[in-house]
Formats: C-alpha cells, structure tokens, sequence
C-alpha cells in the first residue's frame, strides 16, 4: 500500500477564482499603480514631503550661545521670504506670536527643549512632532491673510488644572500689509 506523495501527482486542481473576484483585484492593482505614480509625483514634481528630521540638536545644547534656538523668531531672509525658529518646551511656544505679510513663503524650524510636542497650524496641512533632539521643518507659502492659530497636539502633561498641554498655543499673524519693523 503506497501513500500520495503529492511529487508525482500530475494533475492539480484547477485553481478557481470568480470573475468578480478576479475583477476586483484588478482594480486593486490597478489603484496601488495609481498611487504609487501620485507618490513619485508628489515627491518629485511637486516637492511635498513628509516632515521630517532636518537635523539633530543635543536638548542641552539648544541654549547654548550661537544656537538659533537660544534666541529664536522670525528672520526675514529675502522679501518676501521667511524662516522661524521656534523653541518648544512645557508648556509654550518660543516665539507664540508671528507675523507675515500674505503671501510670504515661510520655513519653520522647532525643536523641544524637554518632552514631545506636537505643532499644528489649523486650517492647514502643518502638523509636526516635535522631539527633544531632533529638528522639525517644513516651508510653506501662506496666501490666506487672517489669525492662524498654532497649537501643540501631543499631550505633553499637566501640573494642576489651570497650567498644561491645552494652554500651549500660539498664533500666527498673516498681514495684508507688510509690518513694519
Ligand atoms: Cu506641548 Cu502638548
């Protein structure tokens, strides 16, 4: 009595799939195609990148002299054309208040001085972690004037009932006329 090995057999069952089904992993296919090119596409054609580490800062170094983040705000490094350090840490933000005339192309850089933070633009797509160590950045054109409100969306604790993560916020100005330094 010989057992199947399953080696010789020579006749496999005819895998059977449903036109439907087959359908639909066409489709499926089809779509992962689609956003694969609109990845590449974003990434090369557009230049929208995910946020991500600029570089790294030791937390005990950011104050230290020389350091951006020992004395940060606005610079404005062309009309028109801005970058702000902003130094994060329990619970504020370092400037909490800026101002841009519309239309600028602003680049923020942000680092924490202690715990995770979050830094988020409402009403846009700026949404950030924010680490001890490390440099979050991200440019972005605003063309909107109006008040922009910033806050940190990480829950970054609370001492008593009145000081904590829900009061760090700040907000950001977009001017329709350039201020005046
Ligand atoms: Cu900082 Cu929540």
């Amino acid at each position: 009595m010989s057992e199947p090995t399953g080696i010789e057999q020579s006749n496999l069952p005819n895998l059977h799939v449903d036109w439907y089904e087959a359908a639909w992993i066409r489709v499926s296919l089809f779509m992962m195609v689609i956003f694969l090119l609109a990845v590449i596409a974003a990434s090369t054609a557009f230049g929208i990148q995910v946020p991500g580490a600029y570089s790294r800062i030791k937390p005990d170094e950011i104050m230290a002299p020389g350091s951006p983040f020992a004395d940060p705000g606005l610079r404005e490094l062309a009309p028109g054309k801005y970058e702000v350090y902003i130094r994060a840490a329990t619970w504020s933000f370092t400037p909490s208040e800026i101002r841009i005339p519309v239309g600028s192309t602003i680049t923020f850089y942000i680092t924490s001085l202690d715990v995770q933070h979050g830094f988020k633009i409402m009403d846009t797509n700026i949404n950030m972690m924010v680490l001890p160590g490390q440099i979050s950045t991200l440019t972005t054109i605003f063309d909107k004037p109006g008040t922009y409100n910033l806050i940190c969306h990480e829950y970054c604790g609370a001492a008593n009932a009145t000081i904590g993560h829900h009061t760090m916020y700040g907000q950001l100005f977009v001017e329709e006329t350039p201020p005046s330094q």
